[in-house]
């Protein structure tokens, strides 16, 4: 079944919903979204995000703390062109509803929350549940709006660009490669559907999914990476993947992230003696850059030989705790730890990837009519260490910017025909006995990346990888079409290349610089590394 759009959306968070919003204006909108429309890390956000809204605060000091964050690797232009439209972003989404948290004393005052990194408080959140409160409220407004319409339960499987066009014959020449949409898997009817579009946006998140441990929510399979990279888009900075300090450690418990915002309320790493220990590593102690705290927890345990470490803020009234952090207050507490009286045991854990498709400031790919947004992209925002709570308004200010120029793109050619798409080949495809195997190489590649390629690296651990990531892509290979295609299936495709996507970018960096620590090359070395990595087929 082929279906036409003017404006085609992959993924309903933050970045999705917000240009479909704007580019509905324009023309119409479909959303293809994996899961359920509210699944995604945007649902699960929880310090906020940033943006200078206090007289006592400036753009200089947002930019200068996340160019110091970035470690060297910020692209200077797009930081001051983010920080700068960030408070027209944050007021567009208080007119469409959004409720953020107010100063309990000064009820008209936005209440500013802290994180590690940012040198005043400048966080806007709705207590720890701000994601939950902002991707309601998007999606309120596209399910209102006709232009919109929201297809849950959609996969996108792969692009269909023009090349792939001239290789069936449907086109002759290729002067510049360019996207006409994405072959779609319905989960509900089992079926591929071809989705025509004048315009297509990646905005499928990041990919977590890839490590064992992790705070992302299970879409997180990097599907956008790996599906822009194969229709030819570059791809930049893989190696950069943030782990966050405070991931809830209980065996029962599967993702929960302990916000950084409870560091920036005053609570304070310790050992299992309750010693603190961040002073050792950095003079902004607890609230020092996400990396270096990482890295620290990670140098303590293989020092004490402990599970995990803890996070403390029992020392807060309990009714200041349980306004502020009522999520994670009842959350900890169903695990029976009392977070008001106890310390909160927490581990690091793959939080977010800083690389991704590479694009212009207006969230272009190299191919035409395709843009990337949200986490899937790769901006220069964040260089080689992402600021905390910038994820999100970085999302904002590129939906918005590529919503611009998409709908402007879009007016000159709306009257020209839809190339004919050739529809899904499913080749010699049987029902797969074999799922068994699936989750093997889905376990196995979650297993070695973070045993080989998480928070401290070597060559020798990165060699590992490769000569394991390259079995299984042969593996992938050979077998991939003997199969009906599976969400599951798709997935472990997906995983394996962005697995070697990191383990490829990580190899050819031969320095330590922001979240790529390498005890190979222990120090940054500006003279060769201060440049991205950049990788396409
Ligand atoms: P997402 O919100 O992840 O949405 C991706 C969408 O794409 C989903 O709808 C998904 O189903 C869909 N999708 C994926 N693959 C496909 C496919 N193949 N076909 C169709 N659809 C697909 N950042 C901050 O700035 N502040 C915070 O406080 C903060 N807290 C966080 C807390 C947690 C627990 C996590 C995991 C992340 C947090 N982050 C935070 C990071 C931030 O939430 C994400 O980077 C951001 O929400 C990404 O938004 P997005 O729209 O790009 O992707
Ligand atoms: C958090 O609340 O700690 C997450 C913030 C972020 O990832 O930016």
């Amino acid at each position: 079944m082929e279906i036409k759009t003017d404006f085609l959306v992959i993924g309903s968070g933050i970045a999705g919903l917000s240009f479909a919003l704007q580019a509905a204006r324009s023309g119409t909108v479909a959303i293809v979204t994996k899961k359920e429309k509210m699944e995604g890390s945007t649902n699960y956000a929880q310090g906020g995000i940033a943006s200078v809204l206090d007289p006592e605060d400036s753009f200089n000091l947002h930019i200068n703390d996340t160019l110091k964050s970035g470690d060297g690797l910020c692209h200077e232009d797009i930081v001051k062109m983010v920080v700068r439209d960030g408070p027209q972003r944050i007021r567009e989404l208080i007119t469409m509803g959004v409720r953020f948290s107010h100063q309990r004393k000064n009820k008209q005052n936005l209440d500013l929350g802290r994180e590690g990194g940012h040198s005043k408080r400048r966080i806007v959140h709705t207590k720890d549940l701000t994601g939950r409160e902002v991707e309601s409220i998007l999606l309120e407004r596209a399910e209102e709006n006709k232009n919109i319409r929201i297809y849950e339960n959609h996969m996108a499987i792969d692009l269909i660009t023009k090349s792939k066009m001239i290789k069936r014959g449907i086109l002759t020449s290729e002067s510049s490669q360019t996207c006409w949409g994405a072959y779609v898997l319905d989960h509900n009817q089992n079926q591929v559907l071809t989705f025509l579009s004048r315009i297509t946006v990646l905005a499928s998140g990041g990919a977590g999914k890839v490590y064992r441990y992790t705070t992302n929510p299970d879409i997180a399979t990097g599907d956008g990476i790996a599906v822009g990279y194969r229709a030819g888009v570059k791809v930049a900075n893989m190696e950069f993947v943030q782990f966050h300090p405070t991931c809830l450690y209980h065996p029962l418990a599967k993702n929960f992230l302990i916000s950084e915002a409870v560091r920036g309320e005053g609570g304070i790493l310790v050992d299992k003696e309750g010693k603190r220990f961040m002073e050792k590593y950095h003079p902004l102690k607890d609230l020092a850059f996400r990396d270096v705290v990482a890295r620290s927890i990670d140098m303590e345990l293989k020092k004490s030989g402990d599970d995990c470490v803890y996070l403390d803020i029992s020392h807060r009234s309990k009714d200041f705790i349980k306004d502020r952090f009522p999520h994670i207050y009842k959350t900890c507490l169903k695990f029976h730890i009392d977070i008001t009286k106890e310390p909160i045991p927490v581990v690091p854990a793959a939080h977010y990837v800083c690389g991704g498709l590479l694009t212009d400031e207006n969230g272009l790919t190299n191919l035409n009519n395709l843009y990337a947004i949200g986490e899937v992209a790769c901006t220069g925002l964040h260089g080689a260490n992402r600021l905390a709570s910038n994820s999100l308004l970085e999302a904002l200010v590129f939906a918005r910017r590529a919503a611009t120029k998409s709908s402007q793109d879009f007016e000159e050619k709306k009257d020209l025909p839809f190339p004919g798409a050739p529809l899904w080949d499913p080749g010699s495809a049987t029902d797969s006995e074999e799922l068994v195997v699936v989750s093997h190489n889905w376990d196995e590649i979650r297993r070695f990346m973070w045993n080989y390629v998480g928070i401290v690296r070597t060559n020798n651990r990165l060699a590992r990888a490769k000569r394991r990531i390259d079995n299984i892509q042969k593996e992938i290979k050979e077998h991939y079409w003997d199969f009906i295609v599976t969400r599951d299936l798709l997935e472990l495709r997906n995983i394996a290349q962005v697995a070697e996507l990191i383990i490829t970018s990580a190899s050819l960096r031969k320095e330590s610089r922001g979240l790529n620590y390498n005890l190979d090359y222990p120090l940054r070395d500006d003279r060769h590394w201060k440049r991205d990595t950049v990788i396409w087929i």
